[in-house]
């Protein structure tokens, strides 16, 4: 009896101390955990998703101390207007960031150079109105990128070059008019684009954009309305409905200054590129020949290919008749030289015949050679 009751008080203790060391443990690793992940004053901060939220806070400047293990940073409905240099460069774990809703003109060069492991960014409802060649480099997982309503008026060719992961881009309601085929090339994963609220200006310098968009489309892309503002009388249609035939004049346009650029700078042109299929192939084409060449010399539409050849058969043919029109020149020539020598000398053995005889007789002769 009595060791058995000791044995169940000695078990009670036991389980009690023993609880405590666990709700120690557990407080402790708490402190830890809150030490490692200390939220910015003001902001809202998850631990668990390793999330800091400063929206809606009128901050204009982004607080120096955020923890260098967030994953995702939300910054939406501030006042930020310019971005210093190496606000983000601690945070190379960040995977989400948004600075949507801000007041954002411009980007530094680097601003993003240490996110190597960003999946989104989001850039929406701010006031930019260029972006740098080189903002979007180092990001090789990047999955959704939106710069929609801001001022953008042309998208830098090679700024997409290395998002190799790229699925879901949005560049709805800016200010651009056009938009350059080699610039989307690059984009290998990308799914959705949208491109809609925008002033599209349909003539020929949006013709190789639209070869794109088809391709594009084919490959089971999605692209919202390209609607077109210019010229007047394609103004509210969607270029990719616009039949391609009316963009045939582009490529007699291109004729024309075609001769102009050769006559200008031909042989440099030449010798950069070698074949055009080599260039097109390669992720990065070469840059020389793109500075020093006009854009037709990489890529000819096959209608200036074939005007090409009916021009070199023209060519030929003339030459042909040409040749045929000397030939026959010449053999008029001797002819008339003989028919002269041979006059004189029937002359000359016939001196004392008639005018008219004499002639009657000498007709007579060349008919009879002719
Ligand atoms: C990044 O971290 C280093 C060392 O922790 C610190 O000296 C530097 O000020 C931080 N930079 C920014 C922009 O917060
Ligand atoms: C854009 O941002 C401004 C200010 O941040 C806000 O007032 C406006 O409602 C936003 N517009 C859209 C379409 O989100
Ligand atoms: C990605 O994040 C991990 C930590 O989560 C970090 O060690 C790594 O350096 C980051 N990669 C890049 C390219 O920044
Ligand atoms: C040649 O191209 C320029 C633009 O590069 C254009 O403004 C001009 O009208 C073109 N000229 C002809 C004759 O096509």
């Amino acid at each position: 009896m009595l060791p058995g009751s000791l044995g169940h008080w000695w078990r009670n203790k036991f389980s009690m101390r023993w609880q405590q060391t666990c709700l120690l443990a557990c407080w402790l690793s708490l402190c830890a955990a809150d030490s490692l992940f200390t939220c910015p004053s003001s902001c809202q901060c998850n631990s668990g998703s390793l999330e800091v939220d400063c929206s809606g806070l009128g901050l204009s400047s982004i607080p120096s101390d955020i923890p260098t293990n967030t994953r995702i940073f939300l910054f939406l409905n501030n006042k930020l207007s310019t971005l210093p240099g190496p606000v983000f460069s601690n945070l190379s774990a960040l995977q989400r960031l948004d600075l949507s809703n801000n007041f954002l003109d411009q980007l530094p060069q680097n601003i993003f150079s240490d996110l190597g492991n960003l999946t989104e960014l989001q850039l929406r409802n701010n006031s930019i109105r260029t972006l740098d060649k080189d903002l979007l480099q180092h990001m090789a997982l990047l999955r959704q990128l939106d710069l929609s309503i801001n001022g953008l008026a042309q998208i830098p060719s090679g700024i997409f070059d290395d998002l190799p992961a790229l699925r879901l881009l949005s560049l709805r309601s800016n200010r651009l008019h056009s938009l350059d085929r080699v610039t989307f090339e690059p984009l290998v994963s990308l799914q959705q684009l949208q491109v809609g609220d925008n002033p599209w200006e349909c003539d020929c310098n949006l013709r190789e954009f639209k070869h794109w968009m088809e391709w594009f489309s084919y490959r089971g892309g999605k692209i919202d309305q390209l609607a077109c503002t210019l010229p007047k009388e394609l103004k509210g249609k969607d270029m990719r409905m616009v039949p391609m035939e009316m963009f045939n004049y582009c490529s007699q346009l291109e004729d024309e200054n075609g001769s102009v650029v050769l006559d200008n700078s031909g042989p440099p042109c030449t010798k950069g590129s070698p074949t055009p299929s080599k260039s097109k192939s390669g992720p990065e084409p070469e840059v020389e020949p793109s500075v020093g060449c006009p854009q037709k010399q990489k890529y000819r539409p096959v209608s200036v290919r074939r005007a090409i050849g009916t021009v070199i058969i023209a060519g030929v043919v003339c030459g042909i008749v040409c040749i045929m029109m000397v030939v026959a020149a010449a053999y008029g020539c001797i002819y008339a030289s003989l028919m002269a020598k041979y006059h004189r000398e029937l002359k000359k053995r016939q001196p004392l015949m008639g005018d008219t005889e004499g002639e009657h007789e000498e007709q007579k002769q060349i008919s009879s050679v002719a």
